[in-house]
C-alpha cells in the first residue's frame, strides 16, 4: 500500500514514505510482497538505531516484546503507529506518557475496527461533543457466527464455517469469549470519555452460551442477537461491557451482517453517528496504519493532540445501577402458577414485563420475557429468587435489549 500510494501521499504531505527496515522473525519465509535487499531484519536494534527511520508501524501483535520495543522507539524519538489493541488497551497509560515525554506521537487507529476511522472521529471530529454512549459491534468473527445462527446454523457449524473462511482463528477463544471486543471497547471508552478504562474493567460475556433457542426467541420477539459493546458515561460514572444483546430489528446495529463492524456514537450535539465497515483484514488494517503514518508525517512533533486522551479519572458505575431493558429466558416445569409466581417476584423488585412468549413441550415450558428498563441489580435480584423455585429447571439467561 505504501508503494502503490506513494505518489498520492507525497502530493498530500510533501513526503515520500519509504520502507527502510522491516523487523520479522524469519528472513526466509515466503512473502507476498518482496521488499528490496537489506530491508528485512531480525534484529530490533537495526530499526531503533537507524537514523533514517522517521516513523515506525508496530504490526507484530502481542504485548511482549511489542510493548518493550514501542517504548524503546518512543524514547529514541521515533513516532509509532500501532495496530495492537491488547497493547494499547493494557499499557496505554505508560506508552502515552513515554510518547509525550519524548515529544513524539503514538497513534493507534488500526487497533480498533481496522479500516473504520473511529478513533480519529472521536478524537478530532467530535472533540467538542459530549459523547456519552457508544454501542459497538466490534468483533467480526462473532458477528459472522451470530448471523449464520440466525439463518439456522448451530454454534459449532457457524464457528467451523468462520474458521474455513479465515474469519476465525484455529483457537477462537479471544473472539468468542469477548476478550478481543473488550480490549477495543476499553480503548473507545478511554478516548471518548477521557478517563482510562482497562480491559479488566470491562464486564465481558462471550457468545458461547447462546443456543439456537435464544436466536429463535429473538426472531419471535422481532429482534436479532448481536455481541454488543456498550460504553456509558452517566453522571460522571463510567460503565463498559461486552455481552450478547437482543437488538430490535429496526435498530441500525441489527442490519450489521456477517463479518462487518459498526460503532454507534451518541452525544449531545450529534445525537447519533454510526460508522460501519470491514473491521478486520490485512488490507483494511493497512489502510488505517497508512492513514496514521500520513497523519504523523503531516503534523510535526506531538501534532495538535495530546498523546493521551485521558484528562480525568471517572468513577466506575456500580454494575447493579446500570440500566437497560432486558431479555430473560426461563426453562420451567409446566405447572399452574409458575408464570404468576415469576411475575410476582419481578414485581416485588419493581421490574415490569413488556412482552412475553410462552412455549410448551413435553411437560416443560419455556418463557421468553422482555422487561422494561430497570437497574440491572433489581433484575438480578428477582432472577436469583426465581432461579431458586423448584419449577425452574435451568439457570435463567439474561441479556440487554437494544431498541
Ligand atoms: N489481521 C487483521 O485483520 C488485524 C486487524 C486489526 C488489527 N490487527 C493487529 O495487527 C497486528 C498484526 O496482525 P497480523 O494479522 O498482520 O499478524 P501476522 O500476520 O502474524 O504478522 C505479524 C508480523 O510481525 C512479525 N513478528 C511477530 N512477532 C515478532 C517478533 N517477536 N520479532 C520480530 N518480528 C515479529 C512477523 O514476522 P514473520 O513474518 O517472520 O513471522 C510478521 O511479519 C496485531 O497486533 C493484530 O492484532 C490485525
Amino acid at each position: 500500500m505504501l508503494a502503490e500510494s506513494g505518489e498520492e501521499i507525497e502530493r498530500a504531505t510533501g513526503h515520500r514514505l519509504r520502507v527502510v527496515r522491516a523487523l520479522v522473525r524469519d528472513l526466509d519465509k515466503e512473502r507476498s510482497f518482496a521488499p528490496p535487499d537489506g530491508v528485512l531484519t531480525t534484529d530490533f536494534a537495526d530499526v531503533r538505531d537507524d537514523p533514517s527511520v522517521d516513523v515506525v508501524a508496530e504490526v507484530m501483535g502481542g504485548v511482549t516484546p511489542a510493548g518493550g520495543y514501542v517504548r524503546e522507539l518512543l524514547r529514541a524519538g521515533k513516532p509509532v503507529v500501532s495496530a495492537n489493541k491488547q497493547l494499547v488497551a493494557r499499557e496505554g497509560a505508560e506508552l502515552f506518557a513515554t510518547a509525550s515525554e519524548a515529544g513524539v506521537q503514538l497513534r493507534f487507529e488500526a487497533s480498533v475496527c481496522a479500516a473504520i476511522p473511529v478513533v480519529k472521529v472521536l478524537r478530532e471530529s467530535l472533540i467538542a461533543t459530549n459523547v456519552h454512549r457508544i454501542l459497538g459491534i466490534v468483533n467480526g468473527t462473532t458477528n459472522f457466527i451470530l448471523s449464520r445462527m440466525e439463518r439456522g446454523a448451530t454454534y459449532a457449524h457457524a464457528l467451523a464455517e468462520a474458521q474455513e473462511l479465515g474469519y476465525a482463528e484455529a483457537d477462537p477463544t479471544d473472539d468468542v469469549e469477548g476478550v478481543d471486543a473488550a480490549a477495543k471497547m476499553a480503548i473507545l471508552a478511554t478516548v471518548a470519555f477521557g478517563s482510562r478504562v482497562t480491559p479488566d474493567e470491562v464486564e465481558t460475556r462471550g457468545i458461547t452460551e447462546l443456543t439456537p433457542a435464544h436466536i429463535a426467541a429473538a426472531a419471535e420477539l422481532g429482534m436479532v442477537v448481536r455481541l454488543v459493546g456498550i460504553a456509558t458515561l452517566e453522571r460522571e460514572e463510567v460503565d463498559v461491557r461486552v455481552q450478547p444483546a437482543f437488538v430490535e430489528r429496526s435498530h441500525p446495529l441489527a442490519a450489521v451482517d456477517g463479518a462487518f463492524n459498526a460503532v454507534m456514537l451518541q452525544g449531545d450535539a450529534i445525537r447519533e453517528i454510526t460508522l460501519e465497515g470491514p473491521g478486520a483484514g490485512g488490507i483494511e488494517t493497512a489502510s488505517a496504519v497508512v492513514a496514521d503514518l500520513v497523519s504523523v508525517v503531516g503534523t510535526a512533533g506531538t501534532g495538535f493532540l495530546q498523546n493521551d486522551a485521558c484528562w480525568r479519572e471517572l468513577r466506575r458505575l456500580d454494575t447493579d445501577a446500570w440500566r437497560s431493558s432486558f431479555y430473560v429466558h426461563l426453562d420451567v416445569a409446566d405447572r399452574p402458577g409458575v408464570l404468576a409466581h415469576a411475575a410476582s417476584r419481578l414485581a416485588a423488585h419493581e421490574v415490569s414485563v413488556a412482552q412475553l412468549v410462552q412455549r410448551l413441550e413435553d411437560g416443560r415450558a419455556s418463557l421468553d420475557l422482555v422487561l422494561h428498563e430497570a437497574p440491572f441489580g433489581r433484575v438480578r435480584g428477582a432472577l436469583a429468587e426465581i432461579a431458586a423455585f423448584p419449577e425452574v429447571l435451568d439457570r435463567p439467561f439474561v441479556a440487554p435489549v437494544i431498541a
